[in-house]
């Protein structure tokens, strides 16, 4: 069990935290090799042994630590208080930059938009048209624009067809198997400690998209997306584009036949349905892709094919193709 830990841990060392976050890079690769850190981990289920999971843990209890010797003192001494953090809470980090890689997208399909999001956290990715972009070659800003709108960066690359107006959205709906408040200080406070020491850039667009959020929070269920998706599409207006989407979600559920059929509802369902999660997640859609999305790369997929390349927090977007008509449910075309 140990060796499967520290495995996992080294993976996310390399593949993850490296040229991300130096400070979980060398913490993840130092747990990997302590049997007192592995041997506690081990004793946690195993959807609890996950490296973003406990590293945010310790820091939300001991703060950032100095390094190694500080987060290792520091774990081992407080791991009561500790594994109560990891078992009570989940890594719900809510990425609102990764809009600027759904907006492209979201600004092709026939408006305005009906935007229903599973796994949706704070619901800080359904305001797509709340925020700023800067896409190198312009800058969209919404009309309310102030000094503390966020602005997030993408660059993409030539073949993407950078929007020029942002998506007008009638209506919006989350569902997430525990939604969070943005009104709540403390689940908020949870929320900043999920982005990663060194990101401080990321930490203050994430403190403005909070507060755009708590001006008009968007409407969350409380559900299970392998079950409650029926419900929540009801109460979507008939007269718009229903955009069904999901950004970092789908490898929660560990079932890949589970996968499948919720992807299969969602086409039935709505008119697009916006798949941006890591390669793996949809095995069957990366394999219509001619080269390989090397890990931490997204893939942004719609209807089911491949469109894009996204950076996983959304800096980055490399087009691949336009997307497929809709899926008749609604007569809406692109
Ligand atoms: C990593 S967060 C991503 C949040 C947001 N989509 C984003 O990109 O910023 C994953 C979210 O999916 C939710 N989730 C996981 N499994 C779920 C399920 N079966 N049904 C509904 N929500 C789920 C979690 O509670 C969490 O809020």
């Amino acid at each position: 069990m140990t060796t499967a830990i520290a495995e996992t841990y080294r993976r996310f060392a390399r593949e993850e935290a490296r040229g991300r976050s130096p400070l979980y890079e060398a913490l993840s690769e130092s747990i990997a090799d302590d049997p007192d850190m592995l041997a506690h981990l081990a004793d946690l289920p195993p959807a609890k042994q996950q490296p973003n999971l406990l590293l945010a843990a310790v820091r939300h209890v001991t703060g950032v630590p100095g390094g190694w010797a500080d987060f290792r003192r520091n774990a081992l001494a407080h791991w009561g208080e500790i594994r109560t953090v990891i078992m009570e809470r989940s890594t719900q980090t809510n990425e609102a930059g990764r809009c600027a890689a759904l907006l492209p997208v979201l600004a092709l399909l026939p408006q305005p938009l009906a935007l229903l999001e599973v796994g949706t956290s704070a619901g800080l990715c359904l305001l797509p048209d709340r925020y700023a972009y800067d896409y190198g070659v312009h800058v969209l800003r919404p009309v309310d624009m102030t000094a503390d709108t966020p602005v997030f960066p993408c660059r993409a690359d030539e073949a993407t067809p950078v929007p020029k107006s942002l998506p007008r959205v009638v209506w919006r709906a989350g569902l997430d198997i525990r939604p969070l408040d943005v009104k709540d200080a403390d689940q908020m406070a949870w929320l900043e400690t999920l982005v990663w020491p060194e990101q401080s850039d990321r930490l203050a667009r994430l403190r403005a998209a909070v507060q755009v959020a708590r001006a008009d929070p968007p409407s969350i269920v409380q559900g299970d997306l392998t079950r409650d998706l029926p419900l929540l599409v009801k109460e979507a207006p008939r007269d718009a584009t229903l955009v069904v989407f999901h950004t970092a979600v789908l490898a929660y559920v560990s079932d890949q036949a589970q996968r499948d059929a919720f992807a299969a509802q969602a086409l039935s369902l709505c008119d697009y349905w916006i798949s941006n999660e890591e390669p793996r997640v949809f095995p069957s859609i990366a394999a219509k892709i001619d080269r390989e999305l090397r890990p931490p790369l997204f893939m942004l997929a719609v209807n089911g094919q491949p469109v894009a390349a996204a950076h996983p927090h959304g800096a980055t977007l490399d087009w691949i193709a336009e997307p497929p008509p809709a899926n008749g449910r609604r007569k809406s075309t692109m």
